[in-house]
């Protein structure tokens, strides 16, 4: 079967049901707007794996996500979306772009959270925008900008919370947000959170356990992912 919509990391497909899709995870890894590629076997599964886990716990806490259920090893049954134009990116620690951007120590630990909005467009380069962009370029209101942000809030907290039980501090992470098909009004939670999309230290060392050690070649890529997934597994 095609795949009616294919990322980078993810291919999507239609089901019997209309506002259902099978959401599979592959095996690519790629950085920096695609410039750096790779394939990493069994990625596709942690991620899968990972997402599943921290999905059903937000979704116990309450908070509202495209996830239906499990598969298979590395595919999801999700609500249809129309995902929103927007890469919502919480940090607690300065790191990645925010340290390049300020020419601030990659380590430094934020007052508080801060939370920014990307534009989704790979031509573009996932620009930075602000809510006022937002509105203008029709990707959220300033409602729902507001709203994006407190859930986005919201998440960090209890992501925060889930990581530290095994040992793992959250530095930052980007996730996005859809309109459920079926009632385009609702905005839910949808794609991925995993190592892709995360920065996780361990709490101890400090070691980079996230898609970081691909894009600076830090080595032990996979081996880390395994490592987080073993974490949540057994202690979760
Ligand atoms: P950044 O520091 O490169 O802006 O990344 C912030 C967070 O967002 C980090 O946890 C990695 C994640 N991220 C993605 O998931 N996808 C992306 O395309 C980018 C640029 C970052
Ligand atoms: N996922 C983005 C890309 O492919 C960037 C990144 O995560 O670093 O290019």
């Amino acid at each position: 079967m095609e795949p009616i919509y294919e990322g980078k990391a993810k291919r999507l497909y239609t089901t019997d049901a209309s506002n259902v899709l099978r959401m599979e995870y592959k095996d690519d890894a790629t950085a920096f707007n695609a410039l750096k590629k790779g394939s990493f076997e069994n990625k596709g599964r942690m991620n899968k794996a990972i997402t599943l886990l921290v999905y059903k716990m937000l979704e116990d806490k309450g908070v509202k996500t495209h996830l239906i259920g499990d598969v298979d090893d590395i595919t999801l049954l999700v609500k249809k979306v129309s995902i929103l134009p927007l890469e919502v990116i919480v940090r607690n620690v300065a790191a990645g772009s925010f340290s390049k951007r300020m020419g601030v120590k990659e380590g430094t630990n934020f007052r508080r959270p801060i939370v920014e909005f990307s534009y989704k467009n790979d031509e573009l380069g996932d620009p930075f925008i602000n809510e006022d962009y937002a509105r203008e370029m029709g990707a959220a209101t300033e409602e729902e900008s507001a709203y994006l942000k407190r859930q986005a809030l919201l998440i960090n907290d209890v992501l925060i919370d889930f990581f530290k039980r095994v040992n793992l501090r959250l530095i930052d992470f980007k996730i996005e947000f859809g309109r459920l098909a079926e009632d385009p009004g609702q905005i839910v939670l949808a794609d991925e959170i995993s190592p892709d999309t995360c920065r996780l230290w361990d709490a101890e060392t400090g070691k980079k356990m996230d898609k970081d050690r691909f894009r600076q070649d830090l080595g032990d890529f996979m081996e880390s992912y395994a490592e987080v997934l073993a974490r949540l597994q057994h202690k979760a």
